[in-house]
């Protein structure tokens, strides 16, 4: 089981991303040579998902840094910090961004006497890094969280939390890749995740790849499926986890976590620790994004709503800590053991 595909790579100085708004249809690769392209990729999700956009995220500021290399040392510092001003507002929900912004900012700070091309060298150093430690915690990930699935399982999930959502492998979907590999015959229900469709046009498309069995469904067929008796499981990923383990993902999450809790499904979530806010005890204050009415009223470009009807479209919501059974990640599986949960108190802050 491989990847035939490169979500993002970094090749001589340019960014190139696998443009998921062109999925399935086409399989077209996007080449970012400034960091205004990689912010207007995140923006538009041409690269989307909480890992790879703080991947992305951090590429976008060593193109940054090289395109201010010429300048008089003062101005470089200056011109950067714009370059993070920029790239942190693309999207509000995902912390994987602003970690890995962070992550790149103390590079910056570390290197504050350089000269502008070693800062940059530096950056560019600290981005490849970044890249590799995200392809190893969802492996590992993965790994722990195989444990949970047996053999002929049926698990549901919804957008995309796969291979695309990553550098590689995935978080959810790298569970059930674990799984797979490790014999268990699995089946994934793919819940298509309007608006935009995650979920039907690439999870479909990551996991036919790899000749995962999986069956699409629209989002409101999962009560149905999980009354029927026909899911065993929920995965998803996620985009924000507070410190009492509150998790924020894709628009649809709290339905599907609420509707397992009622037929007594367990409900897991899959993240990299880089996903984990701990600055905030619980979920209510992360920010949820609104994205355009457009998004509602079309489907792939084609009017299905009155002009003019008001929308509301949240990119995300807020499952509470009660719902999830238990935490993925890259340092092992913490289970949901009723009360608060402070995951800094498991030992898994960063080190
Ligand atoms: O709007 P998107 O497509 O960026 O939303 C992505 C999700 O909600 C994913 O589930 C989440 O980022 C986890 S990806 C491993």
């Amino acid at each position: 089981m491989g990847e035939t595909f490169a979500t993002l790579r970094w090749e001589e100085r340019s960014l190139i991303l696998l443009d998921q708004t062109q999925l399935p249809e086409q399989e077209v690769y996007l080449t970012c040579q400034d960091y205004r392209a990689v912010a207007e990729a995140i923006r538009r999700l041409a690269v989307r998902g909480a890992p790879a956009i703080g991947i992305a995220g951090a590429f976008g500021v060593v193109l940054g840094a090289y395109e201010l290399v010429q300048k008089r040392e003062e101005d470089f510092f200056a011109g950067l910090e714009a370059v993070f001003t920029e790239l942190a507002g693309t999207r509000p929900t995902a912390v994987n961004l602003f970690w890995a912004l962070d992550r790149m900012k103390k590079v910056v700070a570390a290197n504050r006497d350089g000269s502008p091309e070693a800062v940059a060298a530096a950056l560019e150093t600290e981005a490849l890094r970044l890249y590799q430690e995200d392809i190893e915690a969802n492996r590992r990930l993965g790994a722990h969280g195989a444990a949970l699935l047996t053999d002929g399982m049926t698990v549901l999930t919804i957008c995309n939390a796969g291979a695309l959502a990553t550098v590689a492998h995935g978080t959810a979907l790298a569970v059930i890749r674990a799984a797979v590999q490790e014999g268990k015959r699995l089946q994934v229900v793919a819940c298509e995740t309007r608006p935009l469709l995650q979920g039907a046009r690439l999870t479909t498309w990551e996991l036919m790849k790899d000749g995962i069995p999986v069956t699409l469904i629209t989002d409101n067929m999962a009560g149905y499926l999980m009354q029927q008796g026909r899911i065993q499981a929920v995965i998803t990923g996620a985009d924000r986890i507070a410190a009492n383990g509150d998790v924020v993902n894709k628009i649809g999450t709290y339905t599907l976590a609420v509707l397992a809790h009622a037929h007594g499904i367990p409900f897991y979530v899959a993240a990299p620790l880089s996903t984990f806010d701990l600055t905030l005890p619980d979920g209510q204050r992360i920010p949820i994004e609104e994205r355009a009415a457009e998004e509602v009223t079309s489907l792939r470009g084609h009017q299905i709503a009155p002009a003019g009807v008001t929308v509301y479209n949240p990119a995300f919501d807020l499952t509470p800590a009660r719902f999830v059974r238990a935490w993925i990640t890259e340092k092992g599986v913490i289970r949901n053991q009723g009360g608060k949960i402070i995951l800094g108190d498991e030992g898994l802050q960063e080190e």
